[in-house]
């Protein structure tokens, strides 16, 4: 038993929790990710892959749970990098849509396990209906990818920890990679536009490092509302899917209700909810339709509801809405969901060890589920 105790305590690398020391390895993830593949010289990508971007006019992308925000993310990213209609489904809805799918239909999917049998059995719908298929897998060799065309791995190592994180961020820069290679060989994005944005993906590891130093702050806001009964995240556009992968880790390991919202959506129900008790996460970083969402928070405020929210550095006028707001890194628009979702997985996680939760094997919860 002493040996098997010592042999988890190396293998958690001084953290208490697996998760921790997977929140903190996102740095190295992420240089792993993106290690040889961006080509800011010729303004490209070099994925490795066999598949012909040029063939394909339409994308569909399944997969479940975290994997699933990050086909939301990879959908705004190819429609404004390669100007290519995008669908995204759940796995478990695609595989029973009887989707129109031709073989101009790129289908992805996208899966830490590369064992999700929803997932699998989707990608097998696309591909019978003639889709070529791409898979964004991290486990080395498993059964996604021996069925797809070809695979995008996203080198996070194996992640132990029920609640995904690091395969998360490691799966938004593979589809960042994604949008670039397919926009490029589309013709629909100019060198110079290109070369920018692949020089914002090289800072990343750096930017999601100093995202790391936020915890003491996050840990504090967490302590603040850990007997909430609800939470609220609202988040637009690519910020969206940021703000439902911030509730579903609070509710995988705190069991704290989450819900999360398309910022612009609020008023057509959720502002119900708003009063006192309910803290209110608002994704609220620099870019085209920042304004918007500083008027949700306004609104969240006028109704007494408490404001966290997340903003990028240097911002002043935030501050006058929010009771907490959480400063990341200036980054893209489009990268934006990189760095903001380090203090969501914090908060999740800081709250759950408040609660004293078991935040590597929540209740009820699979890390990767093979039946249906
Ligand atoms: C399970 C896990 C989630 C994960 C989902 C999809 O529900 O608990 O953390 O996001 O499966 O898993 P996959 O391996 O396909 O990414």
């Amino acid at each position: 038993v002493t040996v098997e105790w010592s042999l988890e305590a190396a293998e958690k690398g001084g953290h208490p929790h697996y998760m921790l020391k997977e929140i903190y390895e996102q740095p190295r993830v992420l240089e792993n990710t993106l290690g040889g593949r961006l080509h800011e010289e010729e303004a490209g990508v070099e994925l490795g892959l066999k598949l012909d971007p040029t063939h394909y006019d339409k994308v569909h992308i399944v997969a479940c749970g975290t994997a699933y925000y990050a086909a939301w993310v990879g959908k705004y990213l190819l429609e404004a990098l390669a100007r290519v209609p995008v669908e995204i489904d759940v796995a478990s809805e695609y595989r029973y849509r009887d989707p129109v799918v031709d073989d101009k239909t790129l289908a992805i999917c996208i899966s830490q396990s590369g064992e999700t049998i929803d997932t699998l059995e989707a990608i097998r719908e696309a591909k019978r209906k003639g889709a070529g298929t791409l898979g964004v897998i991290n486990a080395k060799g498993s059964s996604i990818t021996r069925e797809v065309d070809d695979t995008l791995y996203i080198h996070a190592g194996p992640e132990i920890g029920v609640a995904s994180t690091k395969a998360y961020i490691a799966m938004l820069a593979a589809m960042a990679m994604l949008a670039v290679w397919m926009g490029r060989a589309r013709g629909r994005l100019d060198e110079k536009t290109a070369r920018e944005f692949l020089g914002e993906m090289r800072k990343l590891p750096r930017l999601v490092e100093e995202t790391l130093e936020l915890r003491p702050q996050v840990a504090h806001i967490a302590e603040k509302y850990h007997q909430a009964q609800d939470y609220l995240f609202l988040g637009r556009h690519i910020q969206a899917p940021t703000a439902y992968e911030g509730a579903l880790k609070l509710k995988e390991i705190s069991y704290i209700h989450a819900e999360a919202y398309p910022a612009g959506e609020m008023k057509h129900g959720p502002i119900a909810l708003i009063d006192e008790r309910l803290p209110v996460v608002v994704l609220a970083t620099q870019s085209p339709f920042y304004e918007k969402t500083v008027s949700n928070i306004q609104e969240v405020r006028a109704r007494g509801g408490r404001v966290i929210a997340v903003a990028t550095e240097g911002d002043t006028e935030v501050k006058k809405f929010a009771q907490d707001v959480i400063y990341v890194p200036q980054t893209h628009h489009l990268l934006a969901p990189v760095v903001s979702v380090v203090p969501l997985q914090l908060l999740a996680y800081e709250t759950a060890v408040f609660l004293g939760r078991d935040v590597d094997q929540p209740r009820n919860l699979a890390k990767s589920v093979t039946v249906e």
